[in-house]
C-alpha cells in the first residue's frame, strides 16, 4: 500500500468530537504512572474514587449472581429489584416517592448524564453550568453538539451558583441548568436554603430543566444536611432529573452502575439511547448494587468521619504553606486551593511557575506528587486534591508539596 492510499484510507473523525478528548485528569494519571513505573515514588492525590473496597455484602451478592446464572441481559434500563431497591432509597433518604417507570439505571451516573443529554440536546442548545465543575460535563454536552454556558461561581460565595448570576445567563436556547452538590471540584454544597433562590428563577423559566448531580450526596460534612431540589420545590418535579449513582457512596467506582428519576416521557427518551448503545447495566454490577441500596447502611456515617478528618488534615497543612490557600469545603472528597501566591516563582532547576498548570507539572515531575490544574475545572489558578486517600499518604504527599514550595525561589 503506497503512503498516498494510506493517507486517503485515514481516520476522519466525526466533527462532534472536535475539542473533545481525554480529560486532562486521565492524562495526569498516565504521566504518574509513566514516572512510577520509572521507580519513581509518585502518590496520585488526582482519582475521584474512595480508597476504601467495595463491601463484603456487595460483593457477597455479585458472587451469589455469578452462580445463580443471573448473567444475561437485563431489561433496558434495569432490573425490577434495582429499579425497586432505587425506588426505595429514595423514599427513605430524600422523601421522593417515584413510579418505576420513572426510574433508570445505566452504567453509571456518567451514562445516565449522557443518555438524558443525548436524548434532548441538539446543535444550538445550552446547558448552564456554574463553574469550577467536573471536567466531563463539557465534553459529554459538545458530544451533543450543544454548548456549555459556564456561570462562574466565587470563593467568597463557597463556590455556589448566585441566582441573579443564573438568570443572566438563561437564553431562549437554554435547555437544562446542570448543578453538581456535593460538588467535584470545589466540594461546593448547597443547603435547602441556597437552593431556594435559583429554584424560583427556574420557576420562572418553564422550558428550562435541571439536572441535580448528587452523585457525592452521601460524602457531606461539618453536619450538613444534604439536600436535593426535587424534594424542595415539588412544583418543579416536571422538569428535573435527579442523577445518583453507587460510586463514590459505596466505593463501587468500577462496578459501573448509576440512576436517575425524573418525569417518565425523559426517562423512556434516556432508555432509547441506552438501548442502542449498551442495551442495558452489567446484570452482576446490578445485583451487586441493589445489595448496596438494600444493606447496612451505617459505615456510610463512619465513612463520613474518616473523610472529614482528612480533609481536616489537608485544608490546615495547605494553609501552613507560603503561597497557598485552601478554604475548606463541606462536601465531596476533594480540595481545591489557590497557588495564586507561588505564581512568578522560580524551582531550584529554573522553571518558572506561570500557571496552576505548570505548578501541578513541577510538582509531578520534580517532586513526585500528582494533583490537577484547577483550570482543567475551569477556575486558575488552583489545583485539586483528592483526599480519598489514606492519611499516611496524604501526609507524605503534604510534606513533599510544602518542600517543593519552600524551595521556590522569587526572583
Ligand atoms: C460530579 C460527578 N458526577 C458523576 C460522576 C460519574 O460517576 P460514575 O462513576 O457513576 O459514572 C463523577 C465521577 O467522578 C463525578 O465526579
Amino acid at each position: 500500500m503506497n503512503q498516498q492510499t494510506e493517507k486517503n484510507l485515514g481516520l476522519k473523525t466525526a466533527s462532534r468530537l472536535d475539542g473533545i478528548g481525554v480529560s486532562k485528569i486521565l492524562q495526569i494519571s498516565a504521566r504518574a504512572r509513566e514516572l512510577k513505573a520509572e521507580g519513581r515514588p509518585v502518590i496520585v492525590l488526582g482519582a475521584g474514587e474512595p480508597d476504601y473496597p467495595t463491601p463484603d455484602t456487595v460483593k457477597a451478592a455479585a458472587q451469589a449472581a455469578i452462580e445463580a446464572n443471573d448473567t444475561h441481559y437485563t431489561p433496558l434500563d434495569g432490573t425490577p429489584e434495582m429499579k425497586q431497591a432505587v425506588q426505595q432509597k429514595f423514599a427513605r433518604e430524600n422523601d421522593l416517592n417515584f413510579d418505576i417507570d420513572e426510574i433508570t439505571v445505566a452504567s453509571g451516573a456518567k451514562q445516565i448524564l449522557f443518555n438524558a443529554f443525548m436524548a434532548t440536546l441538539q446543535q444550538g442548545d445550552e446547558v448552564i453550568i456554574p463553574t469550577p465543575c467536573w471536567t466531563s460535563y463539557e465534553d459529554i454536552v459538545g458530544i451533543c453538539e450543544a454548548s456549555v454556558v459556564a456561570v462562574p461561581t466565587r470563593p467568597e460565595n463557597d463556590f455556589c451558583l448566585e441566582a441573579g448570576d443564573l438568570e443572566a445567563a438563561i437564553t431562549p436556547k437554554t435547555r437544562w441548568l446542570l448543578i453538581n452538590s456535593p460538588g467535584n471540584p470545589t466540594g461546593a454544597v448547597y443547603s435547602r436554603e441556597s437552593y431556594r433562590p435559583i429554584l424560583d428563577v427556574l420557576n420562572k423559566y418553564p422550558r428550562v430543566w435541571l439536572l441535580a448531580d448528587d452523585i457525592y450526596e452521601h460524602i457531606v460534612h461539618d453536619g450538613f444536611e444534604f439536600a436535593t431540589p426535587a424534594a424542595i420545590e415539588p412544583e418543579l418535579r416536571s422538569r428535573i432529573l435527579t442523577v445518583n449513582g453507587v460510586s463514590k457512596a459505596y466505593a463501587m467506582t468500577g462496578w459501573r452502575i448509576g440512576y436517575a428519576a425524573g418525569p417518565r416521557e425523559l426517562i423512556r427518551a434516556m432508555a432509547v439511547v441506552q438501548s442502542q448503545s449498551t442495551s442495558c447495566p452489567s446484570s452482576i454490577s446490578q445485583a451487586a448494587a441493589v445489595a448496596a441500596l438494600n444493606g447496612p447502611q451505617d459505615f456510610l456515617h463512619e465513612r463520613q468521619q474518616s473523610f472529614a478528618e482528612r480533609r481536616d488534615l489537608v485544608v490546615d497543612a495547605l494553609n501552613r504553606i507560603d503561597g497557598i490557600e485552601c478554604r475548606s469545603p463541606r462536601g465531596a472528597f476533594y480540595t481545591f486551593a489557590s497557588c495564586a501566591g507561588v505564581l512568578g516563582r522560580k524551582t531550584p532547576a529554573g522553571d518558572l511557575i506561570e500557571s496552576d498548570t505548570d505548578f501541578c507539572r513541577l510538582l509531578l515531575e520534580q517532586a513526585d506528587v500528582a494533583v490537577v490544574p484547577g483550570s482543567a475545572f475551569g477556575l486558575s489558578p488552583f489545583f485539586r486534591i483528592s483526599y480519598a486517600t489514606s492519611k499516611q499518604e496524604l501526609g507524605e504527599a503534604l510534606d513533599r508539596i510544602a518542600q517543593f514550595t519552600g524551595d521556590l525561589s522569587t526572583e
